[in-house]
């Protein structure tokens, strides 16, 4: 079991106060705040280690090296990946799904599919646009249910022989929605496309394998998962990943250079071209030891309980539309209206109680369309929420209903 009280010890921001409140911070889908471990991790790096890697023989070169290689290990553990050749370090989820969309943009032709869901972030489908104009492929979409659920028999009727790519999110940031992978995976493979899964909100809340998710892609960002910014990660299958085309070219990335050309680095060296995110791969293995300490089964359930709690506190606000489906089918993230309310409003009024929520599109306008409206206010969880800061949360909220619902 989880204690929250215990786990807040470990981040000194949950100390701070904002406007001369307690802050209450339900901004994790955005990103998440950092404990002491990571931030001595990233510390010590340059406290006492700091150098280039795969460079230079040297004692500080050495043990950078084992720091940013061991990191990659310790990532291809948390993911259930065979080997550390098959994770990437990238900037971020978004740099990670472009490495896969630049690669599509020049081998697609015109009749291939690109097939994504209507609930996908930004990051996961301005990409895929993008290969698409590129190529002159078309981008299809599977439906979601009223329910906020991805309507499966929708995708299965639209995965054809021309479908080359589905890339679906593993949890939507907006409704929670957990997306079926393996089951997805299983349609794709059927009809021989590839899966990429955007994990940026499922594998800094839930155990997450790629092998048991069967998907080929996975792309997640250190900062949701109490790491640093400025490190992502790009899981593919080995083979796959050996196929794809570089996206960077530079130092580091090759092996072997002449006037007239050059031979790639073996993986994942080949898709990381110039001096890599040392620091921020010190700060992802203490994040990954932190949740691993955790538990990653306790952290999903921890998540399960706070929403769970928040969403029956939540009926007691008249007015109050909530997006998503049931709570057994979806993450710790609530996404909800005030009737009448603009998101952003409630926000600030909820920031000058010391609350921190997100309102506005949350980086997936389509989706913004058909639930029709310009953006919804969103709460989301970690392992440091507790059920006192909800109650302060939805006092904060009444007070916001008293005011704008008279
Ligand atoms: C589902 C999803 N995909 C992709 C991203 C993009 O992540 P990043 O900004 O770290 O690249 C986010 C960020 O909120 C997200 O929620």
């Amino acid at each position: 079991m989880l204690s929250p009280d215990v786990v807040r010890k470990d981040f000194p921001i949950l100390g701070r106060k904002v406007n001369g409140k307690r802050l209450v911070y339900f901004d994790n889908a955005s990103t998440s705040h950092k404990p002491r471990q990571v931030i001595d991790a990233i510390s010590d790096y340059y406290r006492f280690h700091n150098s280039n890697v795969h460079r230079a023989v040297h004692t500080l070169s050495a043990e950078a090296t084992e720091i940013y290689d061991s990191s990659h290990e310790k990532t291809a553990d948390f993911i259930g990946a065979e080997r550390l050749e098959e994770v990437v370090f990238t900037k971020n989820t978004t740099e990670s799904i472009n490495i896969v969309a630049n690669h599509f943009s020049g081998v697609l032709k015109k009749g291939d599919e690109i097939l994504l869901t209507q609930m996908e972030h930004h990051s996961n489908l301005v990409p895929w646009l993008n290969a698409a104009k590129l190529s002159g492929a078309r981008v299809r979409y599977a439906k979601i249910e009223k329910t906020g659920e991805l309507d499966i028999g929708h995708l299965n009727d639209i995965v054809t022989k021309k479908t080359r790519i589905v890339a679906v999110t593993h949890v939507s940031n907006v409704l929670g929605t957990i997306n079926p992978v393996k089951e997805i995976a299983d349609i794709a493979h059927d009809k021989g496309a590839l899966v990429l899964a955007d994990g940026a909100q499922s594998v800094p809340h839930m155990p997450v394998n790629v092998r048991k998710l069967g998907c080929d892609f996975l792309a997640f960002s250190a900062h949701k998962m109490l790491g640093p910014t400025g490190l992502g990660v790009l899981y593919g299958r080995a083979a796959l990943l050996d196929s794809l085309k570089p996206f960077n070219f530079g130092g580091d990335m090759i092996s072997e250079v002449t006037f007239e050309g050059a031979k790639w680095n073996e993986l994942p060296w080949k898709f990381e071209a110039g001096t890599p995110n040392m620091a921020g791969a010190a700060g992802m293995s203490a994040a990954i030891d932190y949740l691993n300490r955790l538990g990653m089964d306790s952290v999903f359930s921890h998540g399960k309980g706070i929403t769970a709690y928040a969403a029956k506190r939540l009926e007691e606000i008249g007015g109050i539309e909530v997006y998503g489906p049931p709570l057994s089918r979806k993450g710790a993230v609530i996404s909800f209206n005030l009737r009448g309310v603009h998101p952003h409003d409630v926000s600030s009024i909820l920031d000058s109680e010391g609350v921190a929520i997100r309102g506005g599109h949350h980086c997936a306008m389509p989706l913004m369309g058909l639930l029709g409206v310009s953006g919804t206010s969103r709460a989301s969880f970690y392992v440091y929420n507790t059920k006192g800061e909800v109650d302060i949360f939805i006092e904060a909220l009444k007070k916001v209903a008293g005011v704008m619902l008279k």
